[in-house]
């Protein structure tokens, strides 16, 4: 109804704040629900500790009955892979709640919209999920963003086949091999194919610049502010010297033999999954969890080198510039003299 001010905020907080979570689950539904409408400071941390110990529920059924029905063939074979339905209640929630996220909890949210989807539900299921995790994409602050940006790609990926090509002739370079060109400073180089070499050497399919792009790799829009030239060379050259925290894979070493190694987008009592293809994270490579020897953080980086080596000089000085204009085609890397 009408907008409450602030006080009356304050006070409906501080009746219902100290009884939630109650023992109760379908109380705790609605204590959430107006807590999360209240933007009240703990709904967020309570409420995922919630999910976390959620059982899904199953709901009774006549399985003999259904095994003799066609249609209820179909109902079995969704009943195996339910959904957890409180916890669908507990993120609709949560979609916009702006106070008291940590790192992790948004890490779990999405993680848990992403595992989500690939469960079975009725014909319109993806779609309510996927409607619930744009809102709560919509209402992510930007610094969160950045954070967790690779939860949140659509994650169907850029369409490699359709990127431009470099002219060439490429060379394989190193650090040192093409710092050589950057001596002085950029002068004259071209906007235009600085953005066709963002998209010839596949940057475009695993970075955001500029608001497009994919989300297997950090944000690049503040590279030049952030990396001398020098530094973004070996980020491109060499990208396992470095590795930043959020971006790094996992190796996870299964009891029965061999190991996977990717991205982590979630893990549960039963399974992990792995997005190993940093092309397309829609991609997941699950294991059981009962196979899962260990789980350590990988020394190598998810983009791939050489991802310049199809590239001659200028066309790598156009994409160095591109890179360190922020986008902005009137950088001085692109006056004419
Ligand atoms: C297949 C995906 C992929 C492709 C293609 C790719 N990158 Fe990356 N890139 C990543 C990932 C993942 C990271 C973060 C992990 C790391 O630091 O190695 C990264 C890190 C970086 C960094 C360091 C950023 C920082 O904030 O520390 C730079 C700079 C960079 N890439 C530039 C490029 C450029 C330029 C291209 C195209 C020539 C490119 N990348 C192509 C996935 C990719």
């Amino acid at each position: 109804m009408d907008k409450v001010t602030p006080d009356e905020i304050a006070a409906v907080i501080g009746k219902i704040n100290p009884l939630y979570p109650a023992k109760d689950k379908s109380l705790n539904a609605e204590l959430c629900r107006v807590l999360s409408y209240l933007d009240a400071p703990q709904v967020v941390s309570k409420t995922i500790g919630l999910m976390k110990a959620t059982q899904t529920q199953t709901i009774a059924y006549d399985k003999e009955m259904l095994d003799r029905h066609e249609y209820g063939k179909n109902i079995l074979k969704m009943m195996s892979n339910t959904p957890n339905s409180l916890n669908i209640h507990y993120a609709y929630s949560l979609r916009q709640v702006q106070n008291g996220w940590t790192l992790e909890d948004r890490k779990y949210y999405f993680g848990w919209l992403n595992e989500t989807l690939e469960k079975s539900g009725g014909k319109s299921f993806s779609g309510y999920i996927r409607a619930i995790r744009k809102d709560a994409i919509d209402h992510l602050p930007a610094k969160d963003a950045t954070a967790v940006s690779w939860l949140l790609g659509e994650i169907a990926g850029v369409d490699l086949s359709k990127l431009p090509m470099a002219k060439g002739p490429g060379v394989a370079w190193t650090v040192d091999s093409a710092m050589k060109h950057f001596n002085t400073d950029l002068k004259g180089r071209s906007f235009n194919n600085g953005k066709k070499m963002f998209a010839a050497g596949r940057c475009v399919a695993c970075h955001r610049f500029e608001g497009s792009g994919g989300y297997s790799g950090p944000d690049l829009g503040s590279l030049g502010n952030r990396y001398s030239i020098r530094d973004i060379l070996v980020a491109i050259c060499e990208p396992s010297q470095s590795i930043s925290e959020q971006y790094q894979a996992s190796v996870v070493t299964l009891k029965d033999g061999g190991s996977v190694s990717g991205r982590i987008i979630y893990k549960n009592d039963k399974e992990i999954a792995l997005a190993t293809n940093p092309f397309n994270f829609a991609d997941l490579d699950k294991s059981p969890i009962a196979n899962v020897k260990k789980v350590e953080p990988s020394q190598i980086s998810m983009m791939p080198p050489g991802m310049i080596f199809s590239m001659n000089k200028d066309e790598l000085k156009d994409l160095v510039a591109y890179l360190i204009s922020a986008g902005n085609p009137k950088h001085p890397a692109f006056d004419k003299n």
